[in-house]
């Protein structure tokens, strides 16, 4: 482990790609905190989550509590991961406002209240990482996921006007798109794809590979990798940008 880089706080980082960020960023010296509907509890027993606290993104009060709560305890947020997110897949003919509303609560929302909790305090530091987990479905259109990407599509748009409110005080936010990762996410995607155009979740994962001119399905450490490169002083000149980790996918 580096010498301590402070406090870097993850949405959504009990599992997937926010687990993987987790870890990642607790080798590379910070001090981790997770905020997630479930606990964390393979990375606490790993010691590599110093501090959860059970968060709805979606909710204005559960965010501020979550972050008064951090900086009481650590004085400081260093960097934000904002990883939470969720998805449904339906064509846009027979999709309910509910999935709609429920995609751009978590997605779009979400980023809004933890950036606006944390960024008062990024301000008062004069520095701040921030680093949203946005999609391919935000760079390109994805049939099927059409509620999802504009709720992504709607995080890049945000990442990169917070990026100019912000740098004069030291604060780079940037975002980072993955494409087919392999976590509980895409399980959940294969089953509804499937279903959807009438073919095994085994044919539609050879689709994504196939799709994927890299040839193999993502890592949630591929993208672990890039936000730890964002967060750390290598990115420190680099800031509303939306980096696209896809292995070529959204070519
Ligand atoms: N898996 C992919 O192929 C893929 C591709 C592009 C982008 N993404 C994005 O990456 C991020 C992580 O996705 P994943 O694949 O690891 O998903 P996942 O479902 O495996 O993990 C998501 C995590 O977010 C948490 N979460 C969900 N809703 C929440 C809420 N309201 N408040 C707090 N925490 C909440 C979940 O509990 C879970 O721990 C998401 O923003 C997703 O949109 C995923």
């Amino acid at each position: 482990m580096a010498d301590n880089q402070g406090v870097a706080i993850v949405t959504g980082g009990s599992r997937g790609i926010g687990e993987a960020i987790s870890r990642r960023l607790y080798d590379d010296g910070f001090t981790v905190a997770v905020l997630d509907l479930v606990a964390p509890d393979n990375l606490i027993s790993d010691g590599v989550v110093q501090h959860f606290t059970h968060v709805d993104v979606t909710s204005a009060s559960s965010v501020s509590t979550a972050v008064q709560e951090i900086v009481a305890t650590y004085g400081m947020v260093d960097v934000l991961c904002n990883n939470a997110g969720v998805s449904t897949m339906q064509r846009v003919v027979d999709m309910t406002e509910e999935e709609w509303d429920f995609n751009f609560s978590v997605n779009t929302k979400g980023v809004f209240l933890m950036t606006k909790a944390v960024l008062p305090i990024m301000i008062r530091q004069q520095r701040g990482v921030i680093i949203n987990t946005a999609s391919m479905a935000g760079v390109k259109g994805v049939p099927l996921l059409a509620h999802y990407a504009a709720s992504k599509w709607a995080v890049i748009g945000f990442t990169k006007s917070v990026a100019l409110e912000v740098a004069q005080y030291g604060i780079r936010v940037n975002a980072v798109c993955p494409g087919f990762v392999k976590t509980s996410m895409q399980e959940r995607e294969l089953g509804w794809e499937g279903q959807l155009r009438g073919m095994a979740p085994s044919e539609v994962f050879d689709e994504y590979i196939r799709l994927t001119p890299m040839q193999r399905i993502e890592e949630p450490e591929d993208v672990a990798k890039v936000v730890g490169f964002l967060a750390g002083p290598d990115a420190a000149f680099i800031t509303g940008e939306a980096i696209n980790v896809t292995g070529g996918a959204n070519l």
